[in-house]
């Protein structure tokens, strides 16, 4: 017959706390009964010293007599238990009683054992199943407490994320306010000035660059959501990097030259072939020449470059511009994430334009990094785009 299994491989530390010496001699006879596991016993007779070895906690178990002099097994059981004392702790009673079988039970005895009857087999089981009990204990405190750090850790992120949302709300309120002023006050020009035709008409572009501006703020907004939900589908063609950076020129040269930057654009000999929706890699490059704009002082410059590293097509704008601080650059692409707000209210935007390229480019299988030297050393961002040879 197997014996029962181990709960540990080295002796097992049981100390008796008991007022009656041949109590001691007893229980030491009756555990070298047990012959699968050997024990360390050790005995104090003094409830005080008792329960200053509880407390020390250096033993498996206990084994408390209901009898401890003046005082009794389950007063030093119940204090052991307020100290916060979780070893298993046995209580041996004189004869059996369910009144005091509860009241050990009530105080926090693992088991109570009647000493008439203590035996070997019985007190093995006992033992074994009191120390697998606290193991089984043991290890769910310890999921309990790994699980709640989890949580903990969870919640931290939640907090940020909700942090962050509601700065964007503010961000966004702002944003969508921005454009009507001098949406309103042009109506109001065009009602004042209205047999002024060249007033009426610098009013007209007004409100045509506001809304543009608006319409712009919330198409972003649009694509974020689109992509968060995976609604967002790709119209694929075979395409030319090339006609690629001329179609999101077609909406940054006018930015960029606004902004006095000059730009320097370094195309491959050969043309390089991917896969593709037109639209959304034209909004990727023109996001990037965008920001360069935005984030680069008058006179300075913007190179892209184009080139082929291995299968894909590596497209690099590089700025001379604020560059970012080495602790945001990994955290730019993360929805909602500014640098400085302060400093981006003059500049505008949601903190959105880069999320939106790390998602459309990852669509396409590709990649993208920032790098910077840190602030007002530029910024440089590098997409890969697999490559189609063909
Ligand atoms: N070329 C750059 N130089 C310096 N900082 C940059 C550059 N590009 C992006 N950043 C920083 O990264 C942040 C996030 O960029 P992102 O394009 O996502 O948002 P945004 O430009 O602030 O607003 P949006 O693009 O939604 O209009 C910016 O607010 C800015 O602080
Ligand atoms: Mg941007």
């Amino acid at each position: 017959m197997n014996g029962p299994t181990p709960v540990t491989d080295r002796p097992i530390e049981i100390l008796l706390i008991d007022d009656d010496e041949d109590d001691y001699y007893l229980t030491k006879q009756v555990l070298s009964d047990i012959s699968h596991a050997s024990f360390n016993l050790q005995w104090i007779w003094k409830f005080e010293e008792g329960f200053e070895a509880i407390r020390r906690g250096e033993h498996d178990i206990y084994l408390l007599d209901y009898r401890l002099g003046e005082k009794s097994g389950l007063e030093l059981l119940k204090e052991a238990r307020a100290l916060g004392c979780k070893s298993p702790i046995i209580l041996l009673t004189g004869q059996s009683s369910t009144e005091i079988d509860l009241a050990a039970m009530d105080a926090g005895a693992t088991d109570f054992l009647e000493k008439s009857r203590l035996e070997a087999a019985v007190l093995d089981r006992t033992i074994r199943y009191a120390l697998q009990q606290r193991q089984y204990e043991t290890q769910l405190e310890k999921k309990v407490a790994e699980r709640t750090e989890e949580l903990a850790r969870a919640n931290e992120a939640l907090r940020l994320a909700d942090k962050r949302k509601d700065e964007f709300l503010a961000t966004l309120a702002h944003e969508l306010r921005n454009p009507l002023a001098p949406i309103r006050n042009a109506l109001e020009i065009m009602r004042i000035a209205a047999d002024n035709p060249a007033t009426i008409e610098k009013a007209r572009l007004i409100m045509e660059r506001q809304t543009h501006t608006l319409i712009r703020l919330i198409d972003d907004l649009l694509d974020i959501s689109r992509i968060t939900r995976s609604k967002l589908t790709l119209d694929l063609d075979l395409l030319l990097v090339r006609e690629i950076i001329d179609l999101s020129l077609e909406t940054s040269q006018p930015l960029l030259d606004k902004a006095g930057i000059t730009l320097d654009l370094e195309m491959p000999e050969r043309e390089l072939k991917v896969r593709g929706d037109r639209l959304r890699l034209a909004q990727v490059f023109s996001n990037l020449l965008n920001n360069a704009a935005k984030y680069t002082k008058r006179g300075g410059r913007v190179c892209l470059k184009v080139t082929q590293s291995d299968s894909f097509a590596a497209i690099c704008v590089q700025d001379t511009g604020v560059g970012i601080p080495p602790e945001m650059v990994s955290q730019i692409f993360e929805l909602f994430t500014q640098v400085d707000r302060s400093l981006n209210r003059s500049q505008g935007g949601l903190g959105i334009g880069l999320s939106l390229v790390k998602k459309l480019v990852e669509m396409h299988g590709g990649s993208v990094q920032a790098r910077s030297e840190g602030i007002e050393k530029g910024t440089e961002i590098l997409v890969k785009l697999p490559l189609i040879e063909c």
